[in-house]
């Protein structure tokens, strides 16, 4: 029967491949070869019709029997070969465990934000809670409802950066006066911290910085309860010690305005260089919120009085901390963050 010579051929030809493969990749082309759905074997089958009725039964069970033992041969040299690679492996990759493993960094809040955590934590105990405000602010809420009119030279006190004549970086916290006013049931008492944009950069000033804003809406208000605030703020955050004094300034949106000083929290009033020896930092802005800005927003101003605040966070937490050149803040050292780590 030349059907069983070939079968018994193939079936040689087969055992003799699979047993000579040496990597689990060749025998696997030879389960292809032999044993998968187009291979060898099936063929076989195939030839089987050739074959005179009566003889097929007999050649399909050969088949079988082959099929059988072919797979057998493979199933043992396919472990056999999966061992001695395995053993290959494990030989190649051996591991250091004395190797110090890859460093990880934890992260952790940036300074900046701790310390306008910790200044809206303070304030939040006397009933201030936090409002804010787009970054890209109208003019109309930067300057205008601030009692800034156009051409008014005391937009030149800022410098600001444009965007187009009717948008701005905002300069400062106090257009979030508006908005919120603009918006909330009187009386209220609100915090709003946030980046602010001036064109100025040296060691002590940034083109971008943090500001913490404070607006107070009430009945009546004066400048006293203005200084208990400051005062309250001032001593929870730079110490109990800590004296506050008032002098008179000038802001557009409030009148009366002062500039507000705390004794230096480095030398505690003695002199040294951080005061220039004055004993005295200016560390606010603040004043009685002007009749204007509440005229601009729709508030009588015969009904209601406010007081507002303008606190810089760098300038904080440069005198808190120590720290002399405000771009540490924005170098992203880590050498630097580590340290401050509040
Ligand atoms: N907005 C003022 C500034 O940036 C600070 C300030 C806020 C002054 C609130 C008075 C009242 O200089």
């Amino acid at each position: 029967m030349d059907q069983l010579n070939t079968l018994n051929k193939m079936t040689e030809e087969a055992q003799a491949a699979i047993l000579g493969a040496d990597s689990s990749k060749a025998l696997y082309d030879l389960k292809v070869k032999y044993l998968g759905k187009q291979g060898s074997l099936t063929q076989m089958m195939k030839l089987m019709g050739k074959l005179p009725k009566e003889e097929r039964p007999k050649f399909g069970q050969m088949v079988n029997v082959a099929k059988k033992e072919l797979q057998a041969v493979y199933d043992n040299r396919e472990k056999a070969i999966g061992d001695k690679e395995l053993e290959g492996r494990i030989q190649n990759e051996t591991i250091d465990l004395h190797l110090p493993g890859p460093e990880s960094f934890v992260g952790s809040k940036h300074p900046l934000r701790s310390v306008i955590q910790e200044m809206t934590q303070i304030l939040s105990r006397l009933g201030f809670s936090v409002r804010q405000g787009p970054m890209i602010e109208e003019d109309r809420y930067n300057f205008e409802a601030l009692n800034f009119p156009k051409d008014h030279p005391a937009r030149d006190m800022q410098d600001t950066f444009y965007i187009d004549p009717e948008h701005v970086l905002r300069t400062h916290t106090s257009p979030i006066q508006i908005r919120t006013l603009e918006k909330e049931k009187l009386p209220l008492r609100i915090l709003a911290p946030g980046t602010v944009f001036r064109v100025d950069s040296d060691v002590t000033h940034s083109p971008n910085f943090h500001q913490v804003e404070g607006l107070l809406v009430n009945k009546q208000v004066s400048m006293a309860e203005l200084k208990g605030v400051v005062g309250f703020f001032l001593r929870n955050f730079f110490g109990p010690k800590t004296k506050v004094r008032f002098r008179p300034s000038y802001f557009p949106f409030t009148e009366p305005s002062a500039e507000v000083d705390c004794t230096c929290p480095k030398c505690a009033g003695k002199g040294c260089r951080l005061c220039s020896n004055t004993g005295w930092i200016e560390i606010a802005g603040c004043g009685l919120v002007h009749p204007n800005v509440f005229k601009s927003v729709g508030i009588d101003p015969n009904e209601w009085e406010g007081f507002a605040f303008g606190f810089g966070v760098e300038r904080m937490a440069m005198i808190k901390y120590g720290i002399t050149d405000i771009r540490h803040f924005y170098n992203n050292d880590v050498r630097f963050l580590e340290q401050l780590i509040l």
